[in-house]
């Protein structure tokens, strides 16, 4: 049984399928009569709605069920929760603190698992941002990207994805906010060893994207103003955009926090491929459920 869990659960063939199928705006009804749950321990706008409607889209029915009603590792085992879904359910997606839960649900093999987010990745905003990157660049082969700022989840999984299509990557962080040693672990077991150093201009030099993110991400919420003060000067904002190659673009995964990692010019400006990149999680969404429901079919 395959689970999605980071980009690296996907070889370069299978991620290609998803992109492909992600391009494609009719899409056969596959989950016909199917469930798909989607259990959130945290807040979502895109992620729900994108996922909600790509279910939808391939003519199954989608189950919204928030963290409190099924409490995982509260009112049962992490475990327990994926066999329980599994009966009824083509998929189980769910957005978690703690990367592990994701990881024992899976190891149970009762029920496909997506990552919806965690506190290590998130593969479905890749599969946007590369549906994204392609979309603007044709071949993403040779072009270049920068992150900037927190090395947090988004990055992890940005990474591994344009690593995995032969993009140029580098991270800028500021010193204690780079890859935890875990994180460096997945990057160099799937090939992936970005440039990464702390001055945002020498990463974003010349290259064809830049992407951020918030510095805080959702449970950090107490460290927010050592992280403001740790940030300062990380601002994706024209200055620093005038180091990027003339055509680079701009993205983010949203929410965004205004005046913080990113400035209104950049956000709202021609540069700016936030809304459509927004946009590609739900054919991204629609890409990777089209493809499990295929690897059911072929089980
Ligand atoms: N980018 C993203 O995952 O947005 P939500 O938190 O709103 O789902
Ligand atoms: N890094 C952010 C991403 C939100 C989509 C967080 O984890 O809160």
């Amino acid at each position: 049984m395959r689970h999605v869990l980071d980009i690296d659960d996907l070889s370069a063939e299978e991620l290609r399928w998803v992109l492909d199928a992600a391009s494609q705006r009719g899409s056969p009804t596959v989950l016909d009569g199917d469930g798909v749950a989607l259990v959130f321990e945290k807040p979502s706008a895109r992620t729900r709605n994108s996922m909600e409607m790509a279910v939808t889209q391939l003519g199954g029915h989608p189950v919204t069920i928030r963290d409190d009603e099924v409490g995982i590792d509260v009112r049962e085992t992490a475990e327990d929760v994926a066999r329980t879904l599994g009966c009824y359910h083509a998929v189980l997606a769910a957005r978690v603190y703690e990367h592990d839960k994701l990881v024992r649900m899976a190891a149970v093999d009762a029920v496909p698992i997506v990552n919806m987010l965690s506190d290590a990745a998130h593969p479905l905003q890749a599969l946007a941002d590369l549906r994204t990157l392609a979309d603007e660049f044709g071949p993403l082969e040779g072009r270049s990207i920068a992150y900037v700022g927190d090395a947090n989840n988004v990055a992890r999984s940005l990474v591994l994805a344009t690593v995995a299509v032969g993009m140029d990557v580098r991270v800028a962080a500021p010193a204690g906010y780079g890859f935890s040693e875990a994180d460096r672990a997945v990057l160099d077991a799937a090939g992936a060893r970005p440039l990464v150093v702390e001055d945002p201009a020498e990463a974003v030099a010349g290259v064809d994207a830049v992407y951020t993110d918030v510095w805080t991400s959702m449970g950090q919420e107490d460290e927010a103003a050592e992280r403001r003060r740790a940030f300062a000067g990380y601002t994706v904002d024209e200055a620093l955009m005038a180091h990027a190659g003339p055509d680079a673009i701009f993205l983010h995964c949203l929410p965004a926090h205004r005046g913080e990692e990113v400035d209104d010019p950049v956000l709202d400006g021609p540069r700016s491929r936030v809304w459509p990149q927004a946009t590609n999680r739900m054919h991204a969404a629609r890409g990777l459920l089209w493809w499990l429901a295929e690897e059911r079919g072929s089980r």
